[in-house]
Formats: structure tokens, sequence, C-alpha cells
């Protein structure tokens, strides 16, 4: 398995694969990889002959008080995990490569309105910060696949909206979320989770996955069912920045007949804010 740094040798790789005719798949990251991100490799896998990690914690997706500074940073573990799968090559860029006029002089890519609740609402720039990264990285890497994972299902929404609205030839693929044996949902940001915390953190899921068969059984007084779900989580000693039930495919406000659900929240724990989801199809 092959780590590059720099452009330059990235598109030599990929070019040379291209002649050999071979699909690349592209899993983007930002390191610290845990089972749900070698799950997204070995499904990229079953799409492309070569797979592609990138692993770089991207400055501009982090707002001004968040955990930039401290998001772990483990590329020599990484890279000895994804030896054992099969990706082919990591791309690790620093920030100078990923922003040759530098942060401040990006040229940013922004989705509009999909963008502008949950995650958005809660971290302003957010969004803008991901797909103006995304949108480098399928740049750089030319992908005809790339794959993301459930967990963050606002954002993977947010990347399919771009390709699309861009008609950029890629292919975007949904990973099912990873979880530990409780329930609790694969991420780096566990890390931040004392033991006691740790221990209460599965509580999210079992929540969802509660309200989740609430609204198969055809429980429908959605804003009922959301309230109580936030006072169950803030029993639980969860300071809740959002619980909601949406159309899945869009994160509009769903009417009773709607078929496609997706339950979303992000709540905090101590330092740890967490976010999962659960998809309801009736
Ligand atoms: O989901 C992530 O890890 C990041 O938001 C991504 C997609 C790698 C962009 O930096």
């Amino acid at each position: 398995m092959l780590v590059v740094q720099n452009k330059q040798e990235l598109a030599e790789h990929i070019a040379e694969w291209r002649h050999n005719d071979e699909h690349v798949a592209l899993v983007p990251t930002m390191g610290n990889l845990h089972a749900g991100h070698v799950a997204l490799v070995e499904l990229a896998r079953e799409h492309a002959e070569r797979v592609v990690v990138s692993i770089f914690v991207n400055p501009t997706q982090f707002g001004e008080d968040e955990d930039y500074d401290e998001y772990p940073r483990t590329l020599e573990r990484d890279a000895r995990r994804l030896k054992t799968v099969s990706a082919d090559l990591i791309f690790a860029p620093d920030v100078e490569t990923m922003y040759p006029f530098g942060v401040e002089n990006a040229t940013t890519v922004s989705v509009p309105r999909i963008t502008e609740n949950f995650c958005g609402a809660s971290r302003p720039g957010h969004f803008d910060g991901v797909t103006t990264v995304v949108a480098r990285l399928f740049a750089l890497v030319q992908p005809d696949v790339a794959v993301f994972g459930q967990k963050d299902y606002q954002q993977q929404l947010v990347i399919r909206h771009m390709a699309e609205d861009m008609n950029l030839p890629i292919t975007i693929i949904t990973g099912n979320t990873i979880r530990d044996d409780d329930g609790l949902a694969l991420s780096s940001r566990n890390s931040y989770l004392s033991d006691e915390q740790r221990a209460q953190a599965p509580e999210l899921y079992r929540v969802l996955e509660s309200v989740g068969n609430e609204l198969q059984d055809g429980r429908r007084n959605f804003a009922e069912i959301e309230a109580a779900a936030t006072q169950r989580l803030a029993d639980a000693g969860f300071d809740v920045e959002y619980f909601a039930i949406r159309r899945a495919l869009n994160l509009e406000v769903p009417d009773r007949d709607c078929d496609d659900l997706v339950v979303l929240a992000a709540a905090r724990m101590g330092e740890a804010r967490l976010i999962d989801n659960v998809v309801v199809t009736v």
C-alpha cells in the first residue's frame, strides 16, 4: 500500500491505473480510523479495482471553538490498519497542498438549503468546509465512486446534492453505520468520553431505535415523539442539540403519509458531541 503526500505523485498513480482501465474509489476520512472506516474501505473495494483513502483533518470544517487542534492525528497507526484491508493508496496531504492559496483565500463550494438545519445550524460554516474539501479531493483523485458513512447522514445527503447539482461523474455510495456491541456508533470523538459517559452514551441509539419502532408501528404524531425522546435523552445526561424526524430523501418536514423517514439526533455528553440516526422505511 502506498502512502502519498503530494498531488503530483497521486496523479501519477491514478494515471497509471486509468491507463490499465481500472476504476477508482475514494474513501475520504479525517483519519483516526476505526472499524467503521474499514467497513467503508471494504465497501469501496466492491465497486472499484483501486481504493484511495484520503486522510486529512480539514481546518475549514471546524468552527473556531471546536476541536481542530485536539482532533487525533494517527497516520502511522492508520496506515498499519489500512495495510490489513484492501486499500491501495493513502493520500495524506498537508494543509498547503489542499489549500494552495491559503485557507483564508480558498474558493468555497457551498450547498444551500439542506445545509441550513441540524448540524449546519449548530456548526455554522461546517458544511461549506466539508463540500469545499470534498470537491478538492474529487478533483485530485477523480474517482468513479466515493464512499461516505451513514452516521453523518446529513453530510452524505449534502455531498449527493453537490455531486448531482455540479454534474460530477461520481457515484456516491453510503455505507452502514458500524456500532459497538452496546449500539454506540463508532466515531473518533468517542475517545472524548469518560468511562462513566461511555457507559451512558449507547442510550442515544436506544432512543433512536425505539422511536424508529414507534414509526414502524404507525405512530405519526411527530412533534410529540420528538419531545418525549428529547426528554428521555436529557434524563440520561445528554445535552440535546436536536432530535428530529424528517423525510429521508431531503430532510424536509414529513407529512403523515411519508414512507421514507430518518430520525436524526445530535447530543453532547461532556466533551463529546455525538450524532446518530436511524432510517425507517415503512
Ligand atoms: O466525514 C468526515 O470524516 C469528513 O467530514 C470528510 C468527509 C472526510 C471531509 O473532511
